[in-house]
């Protein structure tokens, strides 16, 4: 099998690692490079907990440090889900393996020549780290196949009424992303929230009793109870559907739209703005917007995968 040559961006919380988790076993993937972003934590926490994620699955795969900051907006991080620490407040053991100190997008561009044009990028994090490389690197959008991203909506948002945590939190690196010219495939929170593990599945990985499968069911604690909270449907695995979809785009659908990201707006900033359901008429009609997915075939996929751990 012809493996897909992948490179991973994350802002390493709780549901970035299920995906980072999923993705390094999916036979169909093959992971090239991570990058770290700030987001659900700062970076400090983020680009450790890349490494220690990677650490206690065996991944070995290098890790670099992105942006520590939004490109225009204050850092918005999100304890609530993640916890402080941006893994819902387990103590991971610390990789052992040497920091890499390539920045995120100097890497992921020498990733992309290395490739030949053929690798995807999935992002799950504000998409500061990409947007800085499209900025540095003007011929990587012509090396780049495509982008999957985790990040906003069709219809609604999380964390305003009209805009998803990862958009809202670099709307201008998100605008930037859209339009460079790569196809994106956006899984927002349309397809995400449809994509949820029950509380009894949840317990029932940790009960493979596995460190990695123990450390997704203590991690994802604080993110469950927040979903309880606030009347979801379980715990949303967001950042694996882009991973998922990658690998099996069967268990989902979606349509082509244009996409643009409001990044003015007083009570709409980080919007993502469709014309699915209205004239079909934005200039750039390059994105696909997955709407929704095969939730007990995605969650058995999922829990396939990690009890191989
Ligand atoms: C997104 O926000 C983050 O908190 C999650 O990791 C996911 O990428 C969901 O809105
Ligand atoms: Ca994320």
């Amino acid at each position: 099998m012809k493996r897909i040559p992948v490179w991973f961006d994350t802002d390493l919380g709780v549901d970035d690692a299920v995906a980072l988790l999923t993705l390094w076993r999916l036979p169909e993937l093959e992971l090239r490079g991570i990058s770290a972003v700030a987001g659900n934590a700062e970076l400090c926490h983020t680009f450790e907990n890349a490494r220690n994620v990677c650490h206690l699955a065996g991944i070995d795969v290098p890790v670099y440090p992105g942006a520590e900051h939004p490109l225009f907006v204050p850092l918005r991080t999100a304890p609530l889900v993640h916890g402080k620490n941006g893994v819902g407040e387990v103590e991971l053991a610390p990789s052992p393996a040497p920091r890499e100190t390539k920045p995120a997008w100097d890497a992921l561009y020498d990733a992309a020549k290395a490739a030949g044009g053929e690798l995807q990028v999935i992002a799950v994090g504000p998409l500061t780290n990409l947007a800085t490389a499209f900025g540095k690197y003007p011929d990587l959008k012509t090396l780049i196949r495509r982008i999957l991203i985790m990040g906003g909506a069709a219809k609604g948002g999380n964390v305003t009424p009209a805009a998803e945590f990862n958009i809202y939190g670099d709307p201008h690196a998100a605008q930037m992303v859209f339009r460079s010219g790569v196809p994106v495939v956006m899984c927002g929170l349309d397809v995400t929230m449809r994509a949820y593990l029950t509380p009894e599945e949840v317990e029932s990985i940790g009960a493979y009793g596995t460190p990695v499968c123990r450390f997704v069911r203590d991690s994802n604690q604080l993110a469950l109870a927040f979903f309880e909270r606030t009347d979801g449907p379980g715990l949303c695995c967001h950042d694996t559907c882009p991973v998922m979809y990658l690998a099996h785009p069967e268990l989902f659908t979606g349509e082509e739209a244009g996409v643009y990201v409001e990044t003015r707006g007083a009570l709409t900033l980080g919007k993502t703005v469709t014309d699915i359901w209205s004239d079909k008429q934005f200039p750039d009609r390059h994105v696909f917007v997955v709407l929704d997915v095969d939730r007990d075939a995605f969650a058995a996929k999922v829990q396939e995968l990690l009890r191989t751990y």
